[in-house]
């Protein structure tokens, strides 16, 4: 059975330990440029290290995509895209075949995929395992249901007419994934794309190749016609490339929203299609009514996950004034009974950052946090040893315009701020220029209600956080993007209406 609930994986220990063993050094198959199902070295020669961040070795040399790279991957989906070809011609229902045909390999080499995902992001196995490669075949399956249903509809029209819709692929599609969740971010993308009968231009993030190279192959084995699939790793070099490529028709990116602003100047040039998944710093509320151990336990979650590297991380806590300081000490008590280290071990909960630029600006974030006048209250340095490990950081008395309260840290570093009345509190959280998600703890349903509608953000969680599945849309508002993935929703983003209109004689003449 998968087993997909973050929340119930992270809280029953027992679960970890029936894990099935993982490789701790997973062979690593494919380096190389994949394109028109088949795998290339680059054409200028270069390649670049992946690092493994727990010991800081190098894992495996990367072909380095050049600029004649991308135009052979596009001009290969391009192919793939013409009408007359293979994809083109193919039922609708049987791109949902492959698509579950995709996900029945994933589900077979899940051990793998897991331990792959681990050496190559650091983040533990037992998240992999439980979380990222599950979640990545559900979202694969979720869409292949799809595939044959995402159609028009026939509108009543004025005069002797009748229009229908036509739900039609976009066409080229490049999409540049980060490194925080390297299986789930491509599932996110490839599963609506293929759905609706695009093509595939995929740029993973530099950090981490190797999944998205793997499963490159397993489109493949699939059986996936060629060209329709094709992965390019490289650098922001190679994602700006495709954003300025004429021939790619929609981008859609997720990562930071300094190069999301990029994206969005850089393809007005040809009025590409774009959908943008930010970054974000949600606020997450407490009332004073709350259950307290779990609103505790629940916001650790909500901001430690992943060592803190979601775009949705509960990274500004709000307290009611009235219980922030049993909230405070128990909050950091968690923080301090956290486990770090060797995400191959199972009972691990934190593996490392994933690079020393992240690292770095974590703890230079700290230091600012310090400086400023936060008290720290947990954690706050980097431990001893090889790894690009940060030490589970709590922040107290935090105020709002300081900069961990504004700038998104994407680090294992909590901030709580405190509050006294509902009305304020929503105006403090709408405060960011981000709009991500948020969440709201209490038992009070016209509190609860009340905040919930004057918050501006994409998803706001109640009594919970983190919860995502491929059925409930995901995005931001404001600087955190636009466009929304996951759930039917998701859909539009890969998708052009085209009206078909008929003219129906009223008399025989
Ligand atoms: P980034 O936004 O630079 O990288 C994400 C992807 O974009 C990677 O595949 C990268 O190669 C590509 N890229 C970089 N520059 C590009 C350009 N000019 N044109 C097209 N593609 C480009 O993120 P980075 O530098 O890895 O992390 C910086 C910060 O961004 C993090 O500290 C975090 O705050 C945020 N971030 C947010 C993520 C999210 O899930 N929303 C994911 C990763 C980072
Ligand atoms: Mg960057």
């Amino acid at each position: 059975m998968l087993r997909y609930s973050i929340r119930s994986v992270l809280n029953i220990q027992k679960r970890f330990l029936a894990l099935p063993a993982p490789q701790t050094n997973p062979e690593v198959l494919y380096t190389g440029i994949f394109i028109n199902n088949e795998w290339h070295k680059t054409e200028s020669g270069k390649t670049f290290k992946s690092i493994d961040p727990t010991t800081e070795q190098t894992i495996a040399e990367v072909q380095e995509s050049s600029k004649k790279d991308v135009d052979k991957a596009v001009a290969a989906a391009k192919t793939a895209f013409k009408l007359g070809s293979p994809w083109r011609r193919m039922d609708a229902s049987e791109r949902g075949n492959l698509l579950n045909k995709l996900a029945d390999l994933m589900e077979r080499d899940r051990i793998y995929l897991a331990s792959l995902e681990t050496l190559d992001n650091g983040k533990p196995y037992a998240m992999s395992y439980n979380v990222d490669i599950p979640m990545a075949i559900k979202n694969l399956r979720y869409y292949a249901g799809y595939a044959d249903k995402n159609h028009g509809k026939v509108i009543p029209m004025d005069g002797e007419f009748f229009v229908y819709t036509r739900h039609e692929p976009v066409g080229v599609c490049a999409q540049i994934i980060p490194w925080n969740f390297p299986v789930l971010m491509m599932a996110w993308k490839l599963g609506p794309a293929l759905a609706t009968g695009n093509v595939i231009v995929l740029k993973p993030a530099e950090q981490t190749s190797l999944t998205a190279l793997y499963i490159a192959q397993l489109t493949r084995e699939a059986g996936f016609p060629d060209g329709v699939i094709n992965v390019l790793p490289g650098f922001g070099e190679t994602g700006a490339q495709l954003v300025h490529h004429p021939d790619v028709d929609k981008i859609a990116f997720t990562g930071s929203t300094e190069v999301g602003k990029l994206i969005q100047v850089g393809s007005a040039g040809t009025l590409k299609r774009t959908t943008l998944e930010l970054g974000g710093k949600s606020p997450n509320i407490i009332l004073s009514d709350a259950d307290m151990a779990h609103a505790v336990e629940t916001s650790h979650f909500g901001l430690f996950f992943n060592m803190g590297q979601c775009c949705c991380a509960g990274s500004r806590t709000f307290v009611e004034d009235k219980i922030y300081d049993e909230f405070v000490e128990r909050s950091a008590e968690r923080a301090k009974s956290r486990s770090f280290g060797n995400p191959f071990d199972l009972s691990t909960e934190q593996g490392p950052q994933i690079d020393s630029e992240q690292q770095q600006k974590i703890l230079d974030l700290i230091e600012t946090g310090k400086k400023q006048g936060a008290k720290l209250i947990a954690g706050g340095k980097r431990p001893e040893g090889k790894g690009f490990f940060v030490e589970p950081t709590v922040f107290a008395d935090v105020k709002d315009d300081m900069t961990i309260a504004k700038e998104e840290i994407f680090g294992p570093v909590q901030q709580i701020i405190r509050f006294k009345k509902l009305d304020e509190v929503i105006e403090r959280a709408n405060n960011s220029e981000y709009g991500l998600a948020a969440a709201v703890f209490s038992k009070d349903i016209d509190k609860v209600n009340y905040i919930v509608q004057g918050l501006r953000a994409g998803t706001v969680w109640v009594n919970t956080y983190n919860v995502l599945s491929a059925q409930s849309p995901f995005g931001g508002y404001k600087m955190s993007g636009h466009g929304r993935e996951n759930g039917e929703y998701g859909l539009q983003n890969y998708t052009e209406v085209k009206s078909v209109i008929t003219r129906i004689p009223q008399k025989n003449s």
